[in-house]
This record gives C-alpha cells, sequence and structure tokens, in this order.
C-alpha cells in the first residue's frame, strides 16, 4: 500500500501522500492541504520545503555527498570540464566528443556583445560593484532578445537563448573589472577555451602579448565546476520563482545573480578573504580571533563557516582545500593568508564550540584564496561565483519550463490590523 501521512486537525483526520525520491527522501504531498483543510503550513525560510521535484542535483548534507546528474563532485572536479560539466547539467547525459565540440563551437560562436551593451558601461560609475554591472547588463540582454519572453519557446529557441547567456556572460563578466580598472575592453578571442578567454579578457592588454597559463586554466575549470549547481538554494531557487512566471532567461538569472550577490550567500567569499586579511592586519593572532568568534557580546563572526544543508562537512571545501594548496605550491606562491586559513580551520575543527554547532569551512573558505592566487581581485569573487552557477540555474531554468510548473505563489499568515475605517488627516492625532 502506498504510504501516507495523517493529519488531524480540529478532531478531524486527513490524509495525504507521500512521495519518494530515486535516493529515497521522502516528502509529504500537500497539495491539496489547503483545498481540504483551511490550513496552509509556515515554514520560515523554506528549510523543511520542497519546491520543487529536479532530476539534476543531489545533495546529502549529513554525509557530505553532493553529485550532478548522479556524477559525485570529486570525479567531476578531478576529470571534467568547466563546459562539459555545463552540458551535463543542462541537458542531462554527460556529451560526446561531437556534442561537446558543438556546445563548446556554438559558445565560442557567441561570446561578443551587442555594441550598444559595452556603450552601456560608459554608463556606470567607475567604482560600481562588478556584481550590479553583471546583472543589469545580463538582464538587459532581454532587451536585446525581446523574443525570449514568450511562454512558447520552442527547444531550438531555448537553446540558443542558453547558448547566447554562456558565452555572453563571460564577457560581461570580464568587463566589469576592465570598466572598474579603467582599462580598455577585451574583445573575446575565439581561438581560445572557454577559461583561457575569459583570463585573456580579464587581464590581457593591447599592448602587450597575453601568456596564458594552464595551470591558471585548470584551477579555474576546477573552482567553476564545484559551483555549478547547489541544487535549491536562494539563487537557483530565485532563478525558478522568476522563471516560473514565463520571465525570460535573463531576466531569471539576472535576479538569480542579485541574491547571489548577498553577503550570506554568493558574497561571502569576499568577506572570508577581507576578514583574513583583517586577521592579518592585525598581527595574525588566530587565536584572539577564535575567542572573538566564540564570545557572543563580540560583533566578531568567523566567516565561511558552516552551511545550511552540510551538517558535517561541505564536500567541495575538501576539495578546494587540497586545490588551494596544490595551486600555490605549482605558481611558487607563499600567501601568509593561506596560513591564517589554515590555522583557523584547524583550531575550529578541534574545538568543542565548533564541533557542537558543526561549524565547519565551507566552500568559500578557501576559494578566495585560489582566486587570490589566479590573480582575481576580491569584489570580482562572486562575479566568478556566478560564472560557475550558470550552467545550475539555466538547468533549473529549463527543467522548470520543460515540467511545467506552475507560477510560484506562495502564501502567508497574516499578522496585520483587523479592518478599520479611514480616518481624515485632520482628525489624527
Ligand atoms: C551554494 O552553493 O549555493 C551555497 O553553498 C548556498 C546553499 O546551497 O544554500
Amino acid at each position: 500500500m502506498a504510504e501516507s501521512a495523517e493529519l488531524i486537525l480540529d478532531g478531524k483526520s486527513y490524509s495525504f501522500p507521500v512521495t519518494e525520491g530515486t535516493e529515497h527522501e521522502k516528502a509529504i504531498d500537500i497539495a491539496k492541504l489547503r483545498d481540504q483543510t483551511g490550513y496552509i503550513t509556515i515554514d520560515s525560510g523554506y528549510k523543511n520545503t520542497g519546491a520543487t521535484k529536479s532530476a539534476i542535483t543531489f545533495l546529502d548534507g549529513e554525509e557530505g555527498i553532493l553529485r550532478y546528474r548522479g556524477y559525485p563532485i570529486e570525479q567531476l572536479a578531478e576529470q571534467s570540464s568547466f563546459l562539459e560539466v555545463a552540458y551535463l547539467l543542462i541537458y542531462g547525459t554527460l556529451p560526446t566528443q561531437a556534442e561537446l565540440d558543438n556546445f563548446s563551437h556554438q559558445i565560442t560562436k557567441h561570446t561578443l556583445v551587442h555594441e550598444d551593451v559595452r556603450k552601456i558601461f560608459d554608463g556606470f560609475p567607475s567604482a560600481a560593484h562588478p556584481m550590479a554591472i553583471l546583472s543589469s547588463l545580463i538582464c538587459a540582454l532581454t532587451a536585446f532578445y525581446p523574443e525570449s519572453v514568450s511562454p512558447d519557446l520552442s527547444k531550438e529557441e531555448i537553446d540558443l537563448n542558453v547558448i547566447r547567456l554562456m558565452a555572453k556572460i563571460s564577457t560581461i563578466a570580464a568587463w566589469t573589472y576592465k570598466n572598474n580598472m579603467g582599462h580598455p575592453l577585451n574583445y573575446p578571442r575565439n581561438d581560445l577555451d572557454y577559461c583561457s578567454n575569459f583570463l585573456y579578457m580579464m587581464f590581457s592588454f593591447p599592448t602587450e602579448k597575453y601568456e596564458i597559463d594552464s595551470r591558471i586554466v585548470s584551477a579555474l575549470n576546477k573552482l567553476l565546476i564545484l559551483h555549478a549547481d547547489h541544487e535549491q538554494n536562494c539563487s537557483t531557487s530565485t532563478v525558478r520563482l522568476v522563471g516560473s512566471a514565463n520571465a525570460s532567461l535573463y531576466g531569471s538569472v539576472s535576479a538569480g545573480i542579485n541574491a547571489l550577490w548577498g553577503p550570506l550567500h554568493g558574497g561571502a567569499n569576499q568577506e572570508v578573504l577581507e576578514m583574513l586579511q583583517a586577521i592579518q592586519k592585525d598581527g595574525g593572532d588566530t587565536s584572539k580571533f577564535i575567542a572573538k568568534a566564540k564570545d557572543k557580546n563580540d560583533p566578531f563572526r568567523l566567516m565561511g563557516f558552516g552551511h545550511r544543508v552540510y551538517k558535517n562537512f561541505d564536500p567541495r571545501a575538501k576539495i578546494i582545500k587540497k586545490a588551494a594548496d596544490d595551486v600555490l605550491s605549482a605558481l611558487g606562491i607563499n600567501d601568509p593568508l593561506l596560513k591564517i586559513a589554515q590555522e583557523l580551520e584547524q583550531a575550529a575543527l578541534t574545538d568543542e564550540y565548533f564541533i557542537e554547532r558543526k561549524l565547519y569551512p565551507n566552500v568559500d573558505f578557501y576559494s578566495g584564496i585560489i582566486y587570490r592566487a589566479i590573480g582575481i581581485p576580491t569584489e570580482m569573487f562572486t562575479v566568478m561565483f556566478a560564472l560557475g552557477r550558470l550552467p545550475g540555474w539555466i538547468a533549473q531554468w529549463k527543467e522548470m519550463r520543460e515540467n511545467k510548473e506552475p507560477i510560484g505563489r506562495p502564501r502567508q499568515v497574516y499578522t496585520g490590523e483587523l479592518e478599520r475605517d479611514y480616518v481624515g488627516i485632520e482628525q489624527r492625532s
């Protein structure tokens, strides 16, 4: 007999079906709850609410497992490339060589942006945060491709928007940095692979030859893969919710970029590095900052520790920690911030206070150190996260459209005033 959940309300019993995922996660399907009982559920922060059924990413927070389309993150980070993982997330299978070549070729062909997009850069203050520019310009792509706002896009039309977005985001992202620095904006080079082209647009000058370092390209591939999807996190849920109104892919992803910018989400990697720099400036005594983090009356917060869903460790943090060691030693960099980070991690992993609260380093803790080692400035860290997360957002948006999910419309429990009559201004005290 199919499993169900019984609910007794006001002495009356109701039965709701239980649905089970392929990894045996169980959920009570309350779609008919309000119709049948008049009640709704309340779940602030949605910690117990499955907003959708999804076949893209599996995450087990208790066991520290993360898989894209069934493939363990450890294997993908070690053996795959960012574009291959993007294909996997978006289309559901690992591509054949011909499929990957075609996907890469299509993306390469679309890396140029309309010259009018370039002109928009002149309207931003040069000190604007790159995430503000990135979200604005990704949204602005809807103005250049107005046909992308339609409930009836064909498979081919969706694919074209996917390719355009994958291609143009790296050009726009690199230009946000160049704009910030007052440097000339570099046009993409279609003879280069995705990551090399991004690095070229970020770091080359028309006056000098730019040598691409394969160690940096491989570190970048790994970082982007590790960030590529994380099931229904805040920005992805935003993309799906905005997309559920049949908003364009560009508009939906732009909304996700704004969510990611928040310091409690993707903005955390910038905050980790700023924290490490502040500790270094203070003399580098990590035990002092561990004590401050434990002091309830001290406003200091240890950034990059703990996670909403991982309760033992973040599998991405393990991979990134090793990658940080590898990249720094391959590049011959001796970064004092890495030592501070390692000391903080060590102290936290052996301190009862942090163990009890399950405060383990998360993905943001070491990513900033690698970005710094490969020359990415701090205010670009969240942009790098967005670049990595893009295939995940696209895959989730596409899945939502293909499953014909209804427009998202949560309810609320109203706690305001009861009905009262309007009072003229002269009678108000
Ligand atoms: C992410 O990768 O999106 C972050 O770890 C946040 C999350 O999953 O909630």
